[in-house]
């Protein structure tokens, strides 16, 4: 129902959802105009601040509806449909369990990188990478898009992908070597990856802010934004920024998150490094964004450069649920690979 309905139709469409109300209207509600409230004007609003799918609608704060004119309260009511119709609400700690099974992993290339981070990358979390120039980042984001599209059963799945590009650093030539390499047709892989070049950070910030139609139209299951923090970091500058990007960034990991819960993709981010000139012991070299992007990666990865050639060490850094771990990798014309056993044993002897 909606507000611009007339008051008599308003008040019998109302003792009708009262009664709705009461039992479960999952799917229910396929279109955000389907949701009570949500009439013409008020749908055009919230497409217009980039919400055009119930799912994103579930995943929203009240707050976040302000610009949209309603009411708290009618801004509750409108998420709290949204949130019934794709099923998220309280649930037991066992029903949670079911949920994480929901979970799926995706293949990065390397069996030995996948069994680090417990089988694959998982949707509905951040992954980030991160590590100097040259570690191997974009490398890991071509490669996860050229995976995502294999079947579940060689470690893909079956959906597309969304690269949103900060660095002009996307390669079709890559795809389409990586392609090859997984015997899958290159014409068909680069179709199904959805590209957007992000010129500011409040154009990477749209990007994901109104991409939810386009990832529920291509069965998007892997969103990448290379790299998160790159015009973050040239565009504030000094200390008496730091408060507004960090607020920004927050927002922007935060709208992430929501698209990777609502359309259970996976969620890859790469972040540079900074060296800390004080640090005396141990690696002096630290992820940029502080603790905001910290806390809102789930896993993350350091990546680093063996010597020089092909082999790079991805470190698991902090998990949720793993415990830190260290493994070696080599990125090659193929794309991510293993190393061989005689490459292993060749770096053990330090050659
Ligand atoms: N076709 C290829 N064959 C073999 N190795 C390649 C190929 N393309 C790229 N590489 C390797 O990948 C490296 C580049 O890695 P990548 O672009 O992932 O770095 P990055 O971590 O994203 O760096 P930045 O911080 O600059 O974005 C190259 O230096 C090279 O070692
Ligand atoms: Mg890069």
């Amino acid at each position: 129902m909606s507000e611009d309905t007339p008051i008599e139709e308003q008040t019998k469409t109302k003792e009708a959802e009262k009664e709705k109300e009461t039992e479960p209207k999952k799917s229910e509600y396929k279109f955000i105009e389907d949701l009570p409230g949500v009439g013409p004007a008020t749908s055009q609003k919230l497409r217009d601040l980039g919400y055009h799918t119930v799912e994103s609608l579930a995943m929203a704060t009240s707050r976040e509806l302000e610009p949209v004119g309603v009411s708290e309260k009618k801004a509750f009511q409108i998420i709290g449909a949204a949130r019934s119709a794709i099923g998220i609400n309280f649930v037991r700690a066992d029903e949670l369990y079911k949920m994480r099974q929901t979970v799926l992993r995706l293949t990065t290339g390397s069996k030995a990188v996948d069994k680090m981070v417990d089988g694959g990358l998982e949707t509905q979390t951040i992954t980030e990478f991160y590590g100097e120039f040259g570690s191997g980042k974009s490398q890991f984001c071509h490669q996860l898009c050229v995976n995502v599209q294999l079947p579940p059963e060689r470690g893909g799945l079956n959906g597309g992908a969304l690269y949103v590009d900060t660095e002009n650093t996307f390669r079709l030539e890559r795809i389409i070597q990586m392609a090859k390499h997984l015997g899958l047709d290159p014409e068909q892989v680069v179709k199904n990856i959805i590209y957007a070049e992000a010129y500011t950070s409040d154009h990477q910030m749209f990007l994901l802010e109104n991409a939810d139609e386009i990832i529920k139209a291509n069965n998007i299951k892997i969103i990448i934004v290379d790299s998160l923090t790159a015009h973050f970091r040239s565009e504030y500058i000094g200390r008496e920024m730091l408060a507004s990007r960090q607020q920004k960034l927050n927002k922007h990991m935060h709208k992430l998150i929501a698209l990777a819960r609502a359309f259970n993709t996976v969620a890859v981010v790469t972040n540079q490094v900074m060296a800390k000139p004080d640090q005396f012991f141990g690696d002096a070299t630290h992820p940029i964004g502080g603790h905001i992007v910290g806390h809102t990666s789930h896993t993350r990865i350091y990546l680093r450069r063996a010597s020089h050639g092909p082999v790079r060490i991805a470190r698991l850094v902090s998990s949720p649920y793993l415990p830190e771990g260290e493994e070696i990798l080599k990125v090659t014309e193929n794309g991510i690979e293993d190393v061989t056993e005689e490459e292993k044993a060749a770096k053990t002897r330090g050659r």
